[in-house]
């Protein structure tokens, strides 16, 4: 049972934090795209739940189109490989494209996927997250919004997963060593 395993763990962020802060995020990506086309390009499966609120506290049209990007397979770790798994069905040139993702942990998977988006002559491409970790801070990935900078934990719910478990979690909690290791 989901909230049953939950409870056992620490709550990071609580629905209503995530929200507050998404609608904050919406309000200045309104005002930096304020006459301009905007695609929201969101990378599943981690981002479904941030596109989902994000693009609903935006008070204006945009689309939305979304990539599969995998670097993680089942474990805890980056395994370093980035693979697409779904492409866009959308011909991003000359599109102003923002990219959503939950996290960016190390870093590799937007930092392959800016340089890949950014080959097909998007008017711009910018990222949006939830979440970044202290390592991300380092990579050269230039991040225009993000949620919070969190601690160097393994984070689970809202999207984020652990072996596919837990997305459907509504706040953002710390899974306890003992389920992973
Ligand atoms: C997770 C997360 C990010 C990425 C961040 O996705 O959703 O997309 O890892 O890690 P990085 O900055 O170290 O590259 P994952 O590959 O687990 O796929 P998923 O979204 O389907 O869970
Ligand atoms: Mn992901
Ligand atoms: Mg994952």
């Amino acid at each position: 049972h989901v909230a049953g395993e939950i409870e056992a763990d620490q709550v990071l962020l609580t629905e209503k934090q995530v929200l507050d802060r998404l609608g904050e995020m919406a309000a200045q990506i309104e005002a930096d795209y304020e006459g301009k086309d905007l695609l929201l390009v969101g990378v599943l499966k981690g981002a479904v739940m941030v596109m989902a609120d994000l693009a609903r506290s935006l008070n204006r049209h945009v689309e939305m189109d979304w990539m599969a990007v995998s670097s993680y397979g089942s474990g805890t770790k980056s395994s370093g490989v980035v693979r697409i798994l779904k492409d866009l069905d959308t011909d991003i040139k000359d599109r102003h494209v923002l990219v959503v993702e939950d996290i960016i942990d190390t870093g590799l998977t937007l930092s392959w996927l800016i340089t890949n988006l950014k080959s097909r002559g998007p008017a711009s491409v910018e990222i949006a997250t939830l979440l970044r970790k202290p390592e991300a801070v380092t990579m050269d990935v230039d991040v225009t919004y993000v949620g919070f900078d969190i601690p160097n934990a393994f984070v689970v719910g809202y999207g984020l997963d652990y072996d596919e478990k837990y997305r459907n979690l509504r706040c953002i909690g710390t899974l306890s060593p003992h389920v992973y290791s």
